[in-house]
Order: C-alpha cells, then structure tokens, then sequence
C-alpha cells in the first residue's frame, strides 16, 4: 500500500475525530501567534466560547531539539480549552513524526499544519506557505503526521497560493490526502 493510500485509510477512521461532531455552522478561535495562549483562550471560553480552539504555531524543529523547554510553555493547556488543536510548523517529516506523537501525548484534540503563515521568517525556510509551492514537501509532511496522530485528526490551515493563486491544483493536492480539516 502506497504511502498516500495508507494517510488516506487513517482519515476514513472517525472514532476520535471531533471535527465530525461538531454542531454545524460552527466557529474556531483562530490561531494567533503572541495571542490564543492558554489565558487567552480561557479568557474567550468565558465570554465568547467557538466550537474549536488552536494553539499558537508551535515549531517542529523546536519540539524536537534540545530547546524544547523554550517552546513548550505554547502548548499548556486546561480542560476549558477543548477541542483543542495544537497548530505546529516546519519542513521536515521526520521532526513533524515525532511532534505528532509527543503532541497525541499530551492530550491534544487534533493536530494542524500550519501551510498559510506568509511571514518571511518562516517562509525564507521554506515552510508555512512556502510549501504550497512545494507540494511534494507539503504532500511528505502530512504523511508523516498523519502515520504519527493515528486517529487524532490532522488538518491544515493555508490559503490559495503562494506567489500566485492555485486554487484548483493546491486544492486537489491536500484533498487527495484527505486532511479532516
Ligand atoms: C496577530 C495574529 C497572529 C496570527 N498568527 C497565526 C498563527 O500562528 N497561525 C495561523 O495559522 N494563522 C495566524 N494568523 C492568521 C489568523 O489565524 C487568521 O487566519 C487571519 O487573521 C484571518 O482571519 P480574520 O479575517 O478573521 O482576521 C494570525 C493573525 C493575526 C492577526
């Protein structure tokens, strides 16, 4: 079984995918980087509660180096912030295999790939919406997510290009992997 047929087999398993019974139409505190940290999003399930709430983007490569410590503090949480999805960011599978799992770990409701920040930071690296004109890159690192989170849903959050508009063939490539969403 290719590696795609076997990321979309995963996403057919429902069981702990929240997206599926969440009451329709819904909202989502969106994620904001320095903004939807813990206090934050308690502070909006008080007065305001969405159906879904995101962490900041959280660095692959940071969760999987020894400076984990300094980035582990984007992703405290309490059980007033559920469903929770921990937004994570980067360019290589393998860091995104082993965040998916410590991230399955920690609780979290759902795991996001962040495929739209255009900041040239991240984007110089190649990553966020870098890889929309990287769709090989892109296509790998959801793999790898996915074979990590199981059946903790994978989604990705983007827009519709890069440097150019592509709707239609960026659209058709992450649908072909079937993100939850
Ligand atoms: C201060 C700030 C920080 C943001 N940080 C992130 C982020 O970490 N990850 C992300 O996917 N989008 C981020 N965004 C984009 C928002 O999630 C959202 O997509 C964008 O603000 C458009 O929604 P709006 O039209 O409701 O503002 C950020 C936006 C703002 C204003």
């Amino acid at each position: 079984m290719s590696a795609i047929e076997n990321a979309t087999k995963i996403s057919s398993n429902h069981q702990n995918n929240f997206w599926k019974t969440l009451p329709r139409p819904f909202s989502v505190l969106a994620p904001m980087e320095d903004v939807t940290d813990s206090a934050f999003r308690r502070f909006i399930a008080k007065c305001g509660r969405p159906a879904v709430f995101y962490t900041e983007f959280t660095s692959t490569d940071g969760i999987c180096s020894a400076g984990f410590s300094g980035v582990k503090h984007r992703l405290k949480y309490t059980e007033d912030e559920r469903p929770l999805v921990a937004q994570i960011w980067g360019n290589n599978p393998d860091n995104y295999f082993k965040t998916c799992r410590i991230l399955c770990e920690m609780g979290f409701d759902g795991i996001d790939i962040n495929m739209g920040c255009p900041v040239p930071k991240v984007a110089k690296k190649g990553a966020c919406s870098a890889l929309i004109d990287n769709p090989d890159l892109a296509r790998e690192l959801i793999i790898a997510a996915k074979e990590a989170a199981g059946k903790i849903p994978i989604s990705v959050k983007t827009r519709l290009g890069f440097k150019h508009l592509k709707t239609e063939e960026w659209g058709q490539t992450l649908l072909e992997l079937k993100p939850a969403a």
